[in-house]
């Protein structure tokens, strides 16, 4: 048990999904995982664990935002041994030919700030995923055809920006889309010498203001999850 998940020693597995939503999480271990169990319900931050085509699989809440990520991420790595880690879940596109329901695969993100802010000082570190599981997700969400993109994004720490001018930069330099906790994944990723990624679909487009319909927001959801686990074990 740490702080803030319950698990006993060995309840979570090396390879650890994490959706923003606690539902999420259940939703998703009930619908992919064979015999899933609940292994975390501090805070209400679910986690269960369970197999998927015979590998070991911990589907965990990640709250919103990266403080929150920080905490899980953190324990998740430290204190149980994970050794991927794949964030599944929403973000908002910034660039034209980024549609609504696509999928967009951070190959890197730029922050104003993370929980490591500190650490760093004046040094602007460049949060990268791990090419392995990026380009075994390409393939995969490739051989679904489903319509994806590979490139920057931007893990903003507000949801609603009084910077609307710092968005239309993000645009202006190629940035794919904005959601809140990639980056502070990849550089706990990188300090810990394990491997992240993360699988987003675009729920909202800051340009155009177009929204996915909620009747589509389990497929989308379902579509990441296959890909993250088929990037995983590949
Ligand atoms: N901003 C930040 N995070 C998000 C957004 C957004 O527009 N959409 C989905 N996650």
């Amino acid at each position: 048990m740490t702080i803030h998940i319950g698990a006993e020693p060995g309840q979570i597995a090396e390879t650890v999904l994490m959706p923003g939503d606690p539902y999420r999480a259940r939703w998703a271990a009930e619908t992919f995982l064979e015999g899933a169990q609940l292994v975390n319900e501090v805070r209400g931050m679910l986690g269960f664990t369970g197999t998927w085509r015979g590998h070991r699989v911990t589907i965990q809440g990640s709250g919103m935002g990266m403080p929150s990520l920080s905490i899980y991420a953190n324990e998740l790595i430290r204190d149980y041994g994970a050794k991927t880690l794949i964030r599944i879940g929403s973000c908002g596109a910034m660039q034209k030919a980024v549609g609504v329901r696509d999928i967009v695969l951070a190959m890197t993100s730029s922050t104003i700030s993370t929980p490591s802010r500190g650490i760093f000082r004046e040094l602007n570190f460049a949060p990268a995923a791990d090419f392995g599981l990026l380009s075994a997700a390409h393939g995969a969400a490739r051989a679904r055809g489903l319509p994806v993109h590979v490139g920057g994004i931007y893990s903003s720490d507000v949801f609603y920006d009084e910077r609307p001018d710092l968005n239309e930069q993000m645009t202006r330099h190629g940035v794919l889309a904005v959601e809140m906790e990639a980056a502070e994944l990849y550089i706990l990723a990188a300090r810990y010498g394990v491997r992240a990624l993360a699988v987003l679909t675009v729920s909202d487009h800051l340009l155009t203001h177009e929204s996915l319909p909620s009747s589509e927001r389990e497929k989308s959801f379902g579509d990441m999850v296959e890909i993250a686990l088929e990037a995983a074990f590949s």
